[in-house]
């Protein structure tokens, strides 16, 4: 507060001196600019934060890249270059290229708090359950490709006139090695190379984003499937040096052979199992926690029920069960405002809640007003807050309440909210240190890497030229604090985030110690884990 009375100060100083007074020296003029500069900078995101030796050596080696490739977007070809401008299907492989990228992969990025159910590891680990017994295929409607797991092939289709066929079948006659995958895997994943002819509008992007979703669910929600999928996720975000994640689920239509379905509870029992076999083998990783999220297309009836739900899984799994949220195209399901009943009495039981809200370009309509229930609500923290910079009334309130906001940029990108990076509204949350945390959404549908591609664009373009090591370590903090941990788990959680921040700090030095004059594109270090 005293930094923005300063700088208001200043400013009428400035204008003072220059209509009534005669002009200042260059000199004056210049110490009030670099004032200005200063106070802009302490009160950005990460500008309160202090570097060390160490660090400061680091941001040295950091901002010399990203400085080099500032350079080369604005000049080179008029930004064509520059990773932040394009679609991020088309800058993929120039970011994966990047040394501020490589340095984002091996930085701590603490904790990942936005992602969904069968959408986060990647669709390669789908094709490894593809190789399992019992898989049978169907083209739905549209040839929009269906899986299921049967103990035997069902005597029915999809639809009229389909049968589902085996699998292992198709794999034996297939035309090619990797056919098969190369069929299946466009089928789930939103990669394209023309994603401007693909998803023109948000509202074919969505379509096609739930159709890919389901593709994906027949395979993983045959229970063992789901298991693996979940192991597979954990370990996609410890590959990306993430160390705890807060997961969404839908927790229905999973099913054993022989196609009975599991209630939500007992769902939630092997995702926490999975988790507690996965902490055994990887004693670094941090944890999980989980957040019910069912469709907002149910009835409020329905919706009461799981909220009933929710206070038993709270019960069963004090440790592992975060909260309630409702997801699905906000544009096109009900708002919170339809379930208010039920969402106000499972204030009343305890239940937390992580809303989506504001995933919209629609403001000032019914849509974009899920803000206001959600903060009014009590919400933890925000999924997306997209359109929460047109409500500044409301934008106040939530950075008092410290109600994070969970930015999804590329996720925004994709399902065609922004087209340019450097538009993304989260600059202006970042501008003031709003509580912010970056997440993926669905890195696995997206062919993205856990984290680091959403951190990347956060750091390179959202953040600007200026934002430094301070800022992506504050992120990183930002990750912990505004996590569903309690306040004795994040003790824990920050000191081995900082043992693990001190490894990287030797690694940036000892990888990239002697190389500040080294090409920005090291196309020479493979980036071996994001596989497409
Ligand atoms: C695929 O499955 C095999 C055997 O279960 C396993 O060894 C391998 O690590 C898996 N690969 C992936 C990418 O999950
Ligand atoms: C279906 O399979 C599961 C898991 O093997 C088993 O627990 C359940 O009793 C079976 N249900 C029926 C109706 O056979
Ligand atoms: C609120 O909770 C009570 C107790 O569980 C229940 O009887 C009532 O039906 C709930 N109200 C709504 C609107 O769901
Ligand atoms: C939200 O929190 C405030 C302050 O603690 C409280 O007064 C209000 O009743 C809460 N609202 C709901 C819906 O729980
Ligand atoms: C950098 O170069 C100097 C001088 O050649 C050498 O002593 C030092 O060990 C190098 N540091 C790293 C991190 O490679
Ligand atoms: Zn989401």
């Amino acid at each position: 507060m005293a930094k923005i009375a300063l700088l208001f100060s200043v400013i009428i100083f400035l204008v003072g001196s220059t209509t009534v007074q005669a002009a200042p020296s260059i000199d004056e003029y210049m110490a009030l600019r670099n004032q200005v500069l200063q106070t802009e900078d302490s009160i950005f995101l990460g500008g309160s934060a202090t570097l060390d030796g160490r660090e400061t050596l680091v941001n040295e080696i950091l901002m010399g890249f990203k400085t080099k490739e500032y350079t080369l977007g604005m000049e080179t070809n008029n930004g064509e270059w520059f990773a932040g401008t394009k679609h991020i299907f088309h800058a993929m492989e120039a970011i994966e290229a990047s040394n501020v990228f490589k340095i984002i992969r091996i930085m701590p990025k603490g904790a990942a708090l936005h992602m969904h159910d069968v959408t986060v590891a990647p669709t390669s680990s789908f094709m490894n359950i593809s190789t399992w017994a019992n898989l049978y295929y169907c083209e739905g409607d549209n040839n929009h490709l269906l899986f299921r797991f049967y103990p035997s092939p069902p005597p029915f289709g999809c639809r009229e006139g389909t049968i589902w066929k085996s699998v292992a079948s198709l794999r034996e006659n297939a035309p090619s090695a990797g056919w098969v995958e190369e069929y299946f895997q466009r089928s789930m994943n939103m990669y394209t190379p023309t994603p401007d002819v693909e998803y023109p509008n948000t509202n074919v992007a969505w379509n096609l984003f739930e159709k890919k979703i389901t593709t994906a669910a027949g395979m993983g929600d045959y229970l063992p499937a789901y298991l693996q999928y979940y192991y597979d996720t954990l370990k996609y975000h410890l590959d990306d040096n993430v160390m705890y994640i807060e997961m969404r689920g839908l927790l229905n239509s999973v099913y054993h052979l022989n196609q009975t379905e599991l209630g939500a509870r007992e769902i939630l029992r092997g995702l926490k199992e999975t988790t507690d076999q996965f902490l055994i083998d990887y004693p670094d990783f941090f944890g999980a926690k989980y957040i019910y999220a069912p469709h907002r297309f149910n009835t409020p009836v329905d919706i009461g029920a799981m909220i009933d739900d929710s206070v038993l899984m709270k019960t069963e799994f004090p440790q592992y069960f975060a909260g309630f949220d409702l997801v699905g195209q906000e544009d096109k399901g009900s708002p919170l405002l339809f379930f208010l009943p039920q969402l106000l009495n499972a204030t009343d039981k305890g239940v937390k809640f992580f809303f989506h809200a504001g995933e919209t370009d629609w403001r000032g309509t019914k849509i974009d007003e899920n803000l206001i229930d959600a903060v009014l609500l009590n919400t933890t923290r925000i999924g997306h807050g997209y359109a929460l910079y047109s409500h500044p009334y409301l934008y106040e309130k939530a950075k008092e309440q410290q109600i994070a906001v969970e930015v999804c940029p590329i996720s925004n990108q994709i399902l065609g909210l922004v087209k340019d990076f450097r538009n993304h509204p989260a600059f202006n949350y970042m501008r003031d240190d709003f509580p912010v945390v970056i997440a993926a959404d669905g890195p696995g549908i997206y062919g993205m890497s856990a984290l680091s591609h959403d951190y990347y664009v956060a750091f390179m373009v959202m953040g600007g030229e200026h934002a430094d090591l301070r800022f992506l370590k504050k992120l990183a903090q930002n990750s912990i604090q505004y996590s569903a941990m309690e306040a004795g788990e994040k003790v824990v959680a920050q000191a081995l985030w900082e043992a693990k921040w001190s490894t990287f700090l030797d690694e940036v030095i000892r990888q990239y110690g002697n190389s500040t004059e080294q090409d920005v594109m090291d196309n020479s270090i493979p980036m071996s884990a994001v596989v497409l």
